[in-house]
This record gives C-alpha cells, structure tokens and sequence, in this order.
C-alpha cells in the first residue's frame, strides 16, 4: 500500500514543535513489505545547507493558482530508508524560517497544498491514501475533491487529517482565500470551508477527509467539547463516526539514555541510582547554577506559549524558589513568558536558568539531568516532551489534560503506582501543592521516588503499538 505523508515540517530537516518528531519518526516505524511510506514537505530555504545540498533535482512544472502560474520544483532525498520529496518555490518557502506572518502563510500553504496533489502524477507514485497533518495540509482534501472531478487519475485516493493542535486552524477571508486558492464558491458554505464567515483550512480538511485522527484517547475526546474544540467541536461531533484517537510515540533510538551522545553520562534503568545524578551536577556547572546533588532539578523545555501553561508558573515562581529546588527552562515563544524567565533568573541566580533559545542537545541535557519535568498544559493533544522525560527517569509534573492523562500515571502512594504527579483544575496554586507534594516524596521518601522513576523508564512509548493503529486503520480505509 502506498501513503504520503504531506505536511509543513519533519524531523531532522526542520522542526518548531512535536509535529517534525512525529512526521519525522512515524513513517520508519511501518513494516515496509506492506507499506510504501514517503513523505512530502516544503523546501524551506531555512532548512541547513547540509541536507539542501543532497537533494537531487527531479523535475519541474507550472501549476495554476487561480490567476497566477507558480513554478513547483520537486526534490528527491532518501533518508533512514524514506523518500522524501521536498516541493520548491523560493517565493512561498525562501525566509529565515518556516513560517512567517499569518497572512502570508495562508497563501504559502493553498500553494503547497495543490502543489502536492500536482506532483503526484509527475513524481510517479500514486499513494492510496494521503495522509494530512494539521492545518497547513488542510486544503489538500478539499483541492482532491475539486480535482476528482476534472481528472479520473485522482479517483480513489483516500485522505487522512491527523490533528495535533486543533488551535491552528489556518483562518482567513473568504474572498481572499477564494482568490489565492481558485476554488470554486461551491467550497466556501458554511457546511464545507466557511467557519463564521472565513475560510478556514483545517475545517476543509475536516470536512473532506475520510477519516480523521488526533494523537492521543483524551484530546479526541476533549475537542468534541465547547472548552477545547475551538469552536468546531460541533463539526468534530457531527463526524465522530470517523474519529479515532492514536497516542504519538517517540523515537527510542534518538531518544536513549543508555546511548545518547549529547548527555553528560550515560545511564540505564539498572543504574540511574548511581549515575543520572552525575548529569545533574555537570549541568549545573554548565549553566552556573548552585552545584548541589540534594536539590529538586525541575526542568521544562517547551515552546512559550499560553498552550503550556506558563501563566500558571509566573504566578508561583516567588513561592517556588523559596524550596530547595532549582529550575533550569529551556524554550522561545512569546515576549511575555521569554522575559518573565529571565526576570526569574535574573532574580535567583543560584536556583533559576532561563535558556532562551532552540537547542536539541540542551534539551537531551535537560531531559537527563533534572529530577522532574513540569508541564502545566492548559491544553495538551498529545505532548512528546512528557515521552521524552519518562524514558530519562525525570518524573512529569503535568496538569491532567489531552495526552498527559493517557501517558502519565498520576502516583498513587497507597497502590504504590504511577509514573508522575497529576492535577486537575488549571489553578497556580493547585499546580504548586503538587510540586511540593512531589517533593516531599522525593527529599523523604527516596526510595519510593525511585520507584517512580523506574516505572517511568520502563514504560514503552515507542512508536510499535501506534503505528499497529494507523496500519489498521489505512487497512480498513
Ligand atoms: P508542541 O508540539 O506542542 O510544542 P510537544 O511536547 O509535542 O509539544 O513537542 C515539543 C518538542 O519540541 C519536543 O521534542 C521538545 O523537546 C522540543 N522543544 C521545544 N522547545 C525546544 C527548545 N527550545 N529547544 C529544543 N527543543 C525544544
Ligand atoms: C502539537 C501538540 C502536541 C503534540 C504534537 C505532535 O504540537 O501541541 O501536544 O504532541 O503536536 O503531535
């Protein structure tokens, strides 16, 4: 069976959040006797030059876009045993980064979305199903549609739209996007792309695609509720026949503590009692901070936005660093949370490091080093960062929503259960009495913590079981 991944970002070309990891990481974990997965992205001009340079030309074309002709480049790149095509036009996809203003990134993706419908025929490999990610693949269903109509080569192509942030929704006017896409006005009533009184891409997507999913039980379930279904949960309800919930994974080779080359000291499920402590005190050196082995490390990596909850942490950082905890953060996003991590760390020096900027490998570090990883989500679809945190044996501290209730076990010290700490209401300081509580596992209590840590890094999050969910499903489409 032949399936093609389409979506605006995949690891390791390039990457602003989970998407890149799953689109990056899912395809190689299918049995490729019976699937033939390849992948489609844009050809950023701010992907490295080290990967740009290996691409191999393939071919060229000129694809209508309403009135405009827009050149399409198709480049080829196998990597780990998957063909990646790279769709090229440096006037969409030139810039420092990824994506850009809103309004240009509406019409960027109308282009890459037809365009990879167009190269289809041109790259020679006609995919059974089109599997979609987010929104900025939202049109693709909708120009099929629009296609199957006019060309016989398109009939009998099934599409996927899997949701990992139903927030982004690719919004904008309808008369504008009727003029940057060239879709007929048929596309734009209310029960197709139109969502009050836009053109909203995802919607489109929803709406035309055979079957949707979203990564993980909760957030399939959650988004069919006013609270989180940014205002489509009516439309997620009307099509909950073909809705299914499928946890991500993580790719447990890159992600190794026994193996990984960017810590400080390895270490495994036999031996973290010894040995993750070392990271711990080689990171502090690293970042300046107090070199303690006592201290509570709590770490957070994460993009800074109101998503992860960071409203929650300004409220209760004063009270926070009154413990014998340290907090090393590791993000970029919005102004507001960059500049209250700096003021935090401007103002406890020996407990607070704020790292305002993208680094895989301080991540790793991170991941490895701190005791406990906090991830107050106000929303979460799925979150890997929680993943990643398990399998270093650094306890999640989350807030229980989305993906964080169906992978992290809330501890439990009467069933001597759980692989972390949990609370419900998005409250600070509700937030706060669970760190402590935590804590006071952890200072008084260490060799139950270590049990939870062991747990942790026992559980099996890799990519095995769900890619087994998304065969069944392409079988059964
Ligand atoms: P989201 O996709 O909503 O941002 P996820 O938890 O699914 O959240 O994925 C976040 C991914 O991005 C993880 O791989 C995490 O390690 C990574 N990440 C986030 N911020 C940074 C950063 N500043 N530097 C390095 N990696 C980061
Ligand atoms: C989104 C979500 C995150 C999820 C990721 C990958 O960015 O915010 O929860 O893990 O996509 O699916």
């Amino acid at each position: 069976m032949n399936i093609l991944f389409a979506a605006s970002e995949a690891v390791p070309f390039i990457k602003t959040g989970g998407l890149a990891d799953v689109v990056g990481s899912l395809p190689k974990e299918f049995d490729k006797k019976e699937y033939n997965i390849r992948v489609v992205l844009p050809n950023y001009t701010s992907i490295p030059r080290e990967w740009r340079d290996q691409f191999r030309f393939l071919s060229h074309f000129y694809m209508d876009l309403n009135w405009r002709q827009q050149y399409v480049g198709i480049f080829e790149y196998k990597h780990e045993g998957i063909t990646y095509y790279f769709l090229d036009n440096e006037y969409y996809f030139g810039g420092m980064m990824p994506y850009g203003r809103a309004y240009e990134d509406i019409e960027k993706f109308a282009f890459f979305s037809k365009a990879v419908l167009s190269s289809i025929p041109v790259i020679g490999f006609r995919p059974d199903i089109i599997h979609c990610h987010d929104w900025q693949t939202g049109l693709i269903p909708v120009f099929l549609d629009n296609f199957r109509y006019g060309d016989e080569f398109f009939r009998g192509i099934k599409t996927i739209m899997t949701i990992h942030n139903l927030r982004f929704q690719g919004i904008w006017d309808t008369k504008r996007v009727r003029d940057i896409t060239g879709l007929p006005q048929y596309y734009f009533s209310p029960d197709k792309l139109e969502a009050y009184e836009d053109a909203n891409y995802l919607k489109g997507g929803i709406v035309y695609s055979d079957w949707i999913t979203t990564v993980s039980h909760s957030y399939a379930e959650e988004i069919q509720t006013p609270f989180y279904g940014e205002r489509l949960d009516g439309l997620i309800r009307a099509r909950s026949n073909n809705l299914t919930g499928i946890v991500n994974g993580i790719d447990y080779d890159e992600y190794n503590p026994e193996t990984d080359k960017m810590i400080f000291k390895n270490y495994s499920v036999s031996n973290f009692r010894r040995e993750k402590g070392k990271n711990k005190l080689a990171l502090q050196k690293e970042l300046g901070l107090k070199e303690d082995a006592k201290v509570m490390m709590i770490g957070i990596v994460s993009r800074l936005t109101d998503q992860k909850g960071f409203d929650l942490i300004d409220c209760i950082m004063d009270e926070l660093c009154q413990d014998e905890v340290q907090i090393v953060a590791l993000g970029t996003g919005e102004d507001k949370y960059e500049n209250m991590l700096r003021h935090f760390a401007w103002k406890y020096p020996d407990k607070v490091s704020a790292n305002i900027y993208y680094s895989e490998e301080m991540s790793h570090k991170i991941y490895a080093s701190a005791d406990a990883f906090l991830m107050p989500s106000l929303f979460e679809p799925c979150g890997l960062s929680q993943l990643m945190s398990l399998r270093y044996g650094t306890v999640p501290i989350v807030r229980q929503t989305g993906g964080l209730i169906d992978t992290v076990e809330a501890y439990n010290e009467y069933e001597k259960v759980g692989t972390g700490f949990g609370f419900m209401n998005y409250n600070a300081h509700e937030m706060l009495s669970i760190v402590r509580y935590a804590q006071s596992i952890y200072f008084d209590k260490k060799r139950q913590w270590n049990k939870i840590v062991e747990r942790g890094m026992e559980e099996d999050f890799s990519w095995k079981n769900s890619a087994l969910q998304y065969q069944e499903l392409y079988e059964e489409l």
